[in-house]
């Protein structure tokens, strides 16, 4: 049995006693911790793939002691037993305060997949998942709106990253985040529209002024693509950096900024919009969409060994095709 092991197990609490061998270990307390994985480089052409650690290790959070780590952010306190008493028959004694593990991210179309591809899931335990994963996305960020009356309306949105990392931050393929600008004439009339969405053919539409954040891989010569083995190089990435950034620092870490300009110690973005002068109110939505359609529709196309890339599309359409979810909304009215 498991706690029968000779093994030594190590953990951030110095006074349980479990019966196995145990020793008390700060590590796990610590952001370098996360950082055994979440670097992700490639093992071929040592082209970065993720650099989620990077981006905290040189943002102002890692400075911050145990408030600032991705622990602090991402196993939410809770009380409880460490370890299930009746399981493990042992004196496990109530904690006031410890880690949930639940490590949630952004991702949030995946926990109604899931049950689709297997049978006996939990699926309420899922769906906590998945509010929990809602919650997280609505602490990434905050947004702003300003505006100024020119021979047309300038409409200033400014998205402030909450984060520990880049926003949006992770598996960069097929992960985008865009703005939804909505104008209003007084009658109520949309006369305005940047970041339209169509839930049924989930396409995001491309207009002029259309603001996404993402990094897109690629293939040198051949532009951005999907392939994660052969990719070697960053085609483009303006995902917002965190507080403290540096670009120098970045840069070295492999996590610089492509094809965009963020200065030095900026974490937040700003784009102004040209909106109609007859505009009366306007509301402006920050979007995230975990899976976005071209990347679905890649991975089904090169699935040529077996069927998986057709279940994966399956479930996607079964569940609201990846649908993005509303990280912050503000509505103002222009006097
Ligand atoms: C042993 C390797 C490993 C360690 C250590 C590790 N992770 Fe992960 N983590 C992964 C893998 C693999 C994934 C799934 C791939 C992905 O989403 O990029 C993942 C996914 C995640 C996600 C995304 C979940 C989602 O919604 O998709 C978060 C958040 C996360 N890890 C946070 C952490 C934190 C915080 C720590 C440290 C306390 C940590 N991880 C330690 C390997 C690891
Ligand atoms: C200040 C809070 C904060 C800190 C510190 C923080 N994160 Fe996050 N993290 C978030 C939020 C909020 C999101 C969701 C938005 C996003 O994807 O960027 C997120 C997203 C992620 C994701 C992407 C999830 C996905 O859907 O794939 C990973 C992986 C992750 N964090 C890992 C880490 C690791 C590892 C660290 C430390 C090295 C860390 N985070 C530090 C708040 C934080």
């Amino acid at each position: 049995m498991l706690f029968r092991s000779k093994e030594t197990k190590r953990g951030p609490l110095a006074d349980s006693l479990p019966p196995h061998r145990a020793k008390y270990s700060k590590f796990y307390k610590q952001g370098e911790f996360c950082g055994t994985c979440h670097d992700v480089t490639n093992p071929i052409n040592k082209v970065p793939i993720e650099r989620t650690y990077s981006e905290w290790r040189y943002s102002w959070f890692a400075s911050q002691g145990e408030n600032g780590t991705c622990q602090a952010c991402h196993m939410q306190p809770a009380s409880g037993f460490a370890a299930e008493p009746k399981l493990v028959n042992i004196r496990a004694p109530y904690r006031e305060r410890i880690a949930t593990h639940d490590l949630t991210g952004g991702s949030n179309w995946i926990y109604d997949a899931l049950p689709l591809l297997w049978d006996n899931l939990d699926t309420n335990a899922l769906q906590l998942g998945k509010s929990r994963a809602m919650a997280t996305l609505q602490r990434a960020a905050k947004l702003t709106v300003s505006y100024d009356r020119k021979s047309y309306l300038a409409l200033t949105v400014r998205v402030i990253n909450q984060t520990g990392h880049k926003l949006p931050t992770g598996y960069p393929a097929g992960r985008r985040m865009w703005l939804n600008v909505s104008g209003f004439d007084s009658s109520g009339q949309l006369i305005f529209e940047s970041g339209k969405y169509n839930p049924k053919t989930a396409d995001l539409i491309s207009d002029k002024q259309l603001k996404i954040y993402q990094a897109k891989p690629g293939i040198k010569g051949k532009g951005a693509t999907f392939h994660f083995l052969l990719n070697n190089y960053f085609a483009f990435d303006n995902r917002i950096p965190p507080r403290g950034f540096t670009n120098k620092a970045f840069n070295k870490a492999g996590a610089g900024v492509v094809g965009y300009n963020y200065q030095d110690g900026q974490f937040w973005d700003d784009t102004i919009y040209k909106l109609p002068l007859k505009t009366s109110r306007v509301r402006v939505a920050i979007l995230y969409q975990s899976s976005e359609k071209a990347y679905i529709d890649f991975l089904r196309r090169q699935n040529k060994s077996d069927d998986w890339g057709k279940k994966l599309t399956d479930v996607w359409k079964k569940t609201g095709q990846g649908a993005p979810v509303e990280i912050a909304s503000e509505e103002i009215n222009i006097q």
